[in-house]
Order: C-alpha cells, then structure tokens, then sequence
C-alpha cells in the first residue's frame, strides 16, 4: 500500500477498508509514513468525514498502536473520564482524585492542549518533577498502590495517539467528530478502564459548536466504548463561558488545589460532582445519583480527595510542597488587571478567544516541539450574569513578555460583551447520552 493512495482515496471522499487504516496507523506509528502525508490525510478526513464503522476501525488501530492494559488483575474495576476540551478545564484535576477518594480506582490516560483548549498532561507539568510519560508497568503499580493515575500517551501507551494528536494541533485538523472520537476512545480503551465518563463539550470554547454536533461526538464514542465491552456515559455541558476562573497551565493546578479545600468555583465543582455521580453510578456504588453526590461531597469536605491528589503527586514524583504550598508553583513576572470599558452585565464571555489569547501569552503551541510557558495565563474576575462598573477588572493577565500582555490586553476586552439588562442564567448541562 501506497500512503498518497489512501489520501487520494480519503479525498475524493471514499471510505477505506479496516486493513487500509490498520496499515496506515502502523505505518505512521513506525515511522515509515511521514508527518506532511498524514497531515494531509487528516485535512481529507476533516472535510470528507469517516462512518461509523471508518471510525471504530480508526479508534482499535490506534489504540493497539501500543498496549491495550488489562488492569483486572490489579483491580477488579477501574474508572476514567474524559473532556473533549475546553477552556479552563481542570476537572480532572479534581474530579479524579475526588472519585479515587470513594473507592473507584483510576487508570487515566490524558492528553497535552490542542488549539485554545488546555491540556491535562501540560497541566500537570506545572508542578515541578512529575511525570506523566509513564511506562506501562508503572501505571499499572500506580493503579495497585495509589488507586489514581494519570499520564499521557507514550511510546508503549496510544503511540499514535501521541503522534496525530501533536500534528492535529498544528495542522487545523482537530474539529473533526471522527478524528476526535478516534483520538479519546483509544486513549481510553488502551488505559483500560471498565466504567468511562465523557465530558463532551458544546459552544463557543468548545470543538463542537452545538448541542447537536456534540450529541453526534457523545453518540459516537459512548458506541465505540460500549462495542468494546465498556460502561460508557457522556454528559454534554457547555463551554459558552470558560470553567471556574482561571485559564493556564500553573493558575488552573493552583484553581484546583483550592478547589480540593472546598474554595472551588461554583460551577467549577457542580460539574464535578455531576461527572462523578455518573462514574459511581456506572461502577454500581451508589444506587441514586442523590447518594453519589452525597458520598463525594463528604470525600471532598473531611480532604480525603486532596489527600488523594497529593499521593498521585508523590507517585508520579512531583514536588510537594509545591503543591502544599501554590505560590512555589510557576508564577508569572507581570499581573495586569484589564478593566471594563463601561458599566454592565457580563451578558457573554468568547471563551475561545480567552483561550487563544493564553495560548498568545506562551500558555500553548504554534508548533509541534514549541516549550510552553506554564506560569501564563488569565484569572477572571467577573463571570456572565454579574455586574461590573466602569474600570472594573474584568480580569487579570499573568504574562512574561509586555509585548504579549499588550497584545491580549485588547483580545480580552473584546472577549466580553456588557449590557444594561441580566442576561439568562447559561446552563451547565445539557443532557446525559448513555
Ligand atoms: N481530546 C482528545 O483526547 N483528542 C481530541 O482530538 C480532542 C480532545
């Protein structure tokens, strides 16, 4: 087989066989396809789209990229989620250690950010030593001894997760359902946990701009994992203002942590405990989602998620007191607060632009190998729905570079839209796909 046929195939909008996208992600994954023929290959995909049956054959391909773990012999049931990305989502940072606090083992492999969205593996590379690029006996011993891990994609876990997901990122390839669906569901079958919970986000800061294209996503991937003998939930929230307030790297472990001490944003920790409600009642420990949230609010009010999150921090060898004490995490040199232009209601926040406007700042990659700068960011300071006078902080940049502050400066101001009236209240939620 010849990659440029597939490509030309893909692009004259044909389906390929499943021993055409076996071949093609081995190829790649080997080395023997290059980056610029499967660039354009994902171009084809995103404009000629895969079916359903393209689709789980392009999810088993590269989930068998690498190991596919059988953790049962290390715990008999395991749990995972997963956000399909937004801006400031730190959820797993919290959701995780939360539901490993009741008892549900968490075998968690993530991803780094794509386009404005963040990612939970840069994420967690803001606490200075810890690992994510785990080998797969050592996430399978994390599982055994803390009951929580998470890590990224590596040469033995999801390789070619690990190699399209870094070229998507830099190619406008990511907004694809297929390749989305692909891209989460082999993460998830190739970590191997029993009971999964997708976070498919919908809206402006989001891949999926609707409800509709976001239940497409859900339903898709909820058939995939199901297929593959999973428990799989999705819940469709919405990304039409960012999550909880801080949006960065180091600013959203730090938004975390206070979360962990019952200081979280409201809705930041309502989403938590609605995705963890749907994990327990997936892994059959709790018998309504009424007793669900009770036992993780009482996991979350007497520390023991926090005391979660510190072990998986000491196992995957971070620096504790960075995370014990925050303000030794990254910190930026310049803090600037933007004010409002005029008085109002905060009636919309682009939370696209806010994320486009970290990934300015350095928080994020233009290109493949790009470092990023993980003490950047912004904090909000006013959501949808309150009420700011003129010359109030709508938010505050954290940057390194007075250029780059100067150029988000203008970008903020014009990600919020103030009005004279209270706008309606933005739902959470929208629907559960099972
Ligand atoms: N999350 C992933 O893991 N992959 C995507 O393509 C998008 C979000």
């Amino acid at each position: 087989m010849r990659a440029v046929d597939l490509i030309i195939k893909k692009r004259d909008g044909h389906a390929l066989s499943s021993d055409e996208i076996a071949w093609l992600i081995q190829s790649y994954t080997r080395g023997d396809v290059p980056d610029y023929q499967m660039a354009a290959w994902a171009m084809a995909v995103f404009f000629r789209g895969m079916d359903d049956r393209e689709t789980t054959d392009l999810t088993l391909a590269m989930a068998r990229s690498g190991d596919v773990l059988d953790l049962h012999d290390v715990a008999p049931l395991t749990v995972d989620k997963h956000s399909t990305g937004g801006v400031g989502d730190k959820t797993s940072l919290v959701l995780l250690p939360l539901v490993a606090a009741i008892g549900l083992p968490v075998a968690k492999m993530s991803g780094r950010g794509l386009g404005f969205s963040g990612g939970t593996l840069d994420k967690l590379e803001s606490i200075p030593g810890l690992r994510v690029d785990l080998d797969a006996a050592t996430f399978r011993r994390a599982v055994a001894e803390v009951g929580l891990v998470i890590a990224g994609q590596s040469a033995v876990l999801a390789p070619a997760d690990k190699q399209l997901y870094a070229l998507r990122d830099v190619t406008g390839t990511i907004e694809s359902i297929p390749l989305i669906a692909a891209s989460v569901m082999s993460k998830k079958l190739a970590a191997g946990a029993d009971c999964i919970v997708l976070d498919v986000k919908a809206g402006r800061g989001a891949f999926m701009a609707t409800v509709e294209q976001a239940r497409e996503l859900a339903q898709r991937m909820v058939a995939i994992g199901t297929r593959a003998g999973r428990r799989v939930a999705a819940l469709i929230t919405s990304m039409e203002q960012p999550l909880g307030r801080a949006i960065g790297n180091a600013l959203e472990v730090k938004e975390a942590i206070a979360t962990l001490h019952g200081q979280g944003p409201d809705d930041f920790v309502e989403l938590c405990l609605a995705l963890g409600a749907q994990l327990a009642l997936l892994a059959g420990v709790a018998e309504t989602p009424a007793a669900a949230r009770a036992r993780l609010q009482a996991a979350l009010g007497s520390g023991a998620a926090w005391h979660k999150f510190r072990q998986m921090v000491q196992y995957q060898g971070g620096d504790l007191r960075c995370v014990d004490d925050p303000a030794l995490l990254p910190e930026a040199t310049l803090k600037e607060p933007v004010a409002a232009p005029q008085a109002g209601y905060v009636s919309r926040i682009d939370a696209r632009e806010l994320g486009l406007a970290v990934v300015e700042l350095g928080g994020g990659r233009a290109r493949k190998d790009d470092p990023i700068d993980h003490s950047v960011g912004l904090v909000l300071e006013a959501k949808v729905g309150d009420w700011v006078a003129q010359g109030a902080p709508l938010a505050t940049v954290h940057a390194n570079h007075i250029e780059a502050l100067d150029r988000v400066r203008e970008r903020v101001v014009q990600a919020f839209a103030l009005s004279a009236r209270p706008p309606q209240p933005l739902p959470l939620i929208f629907e559960t796909v099972s």
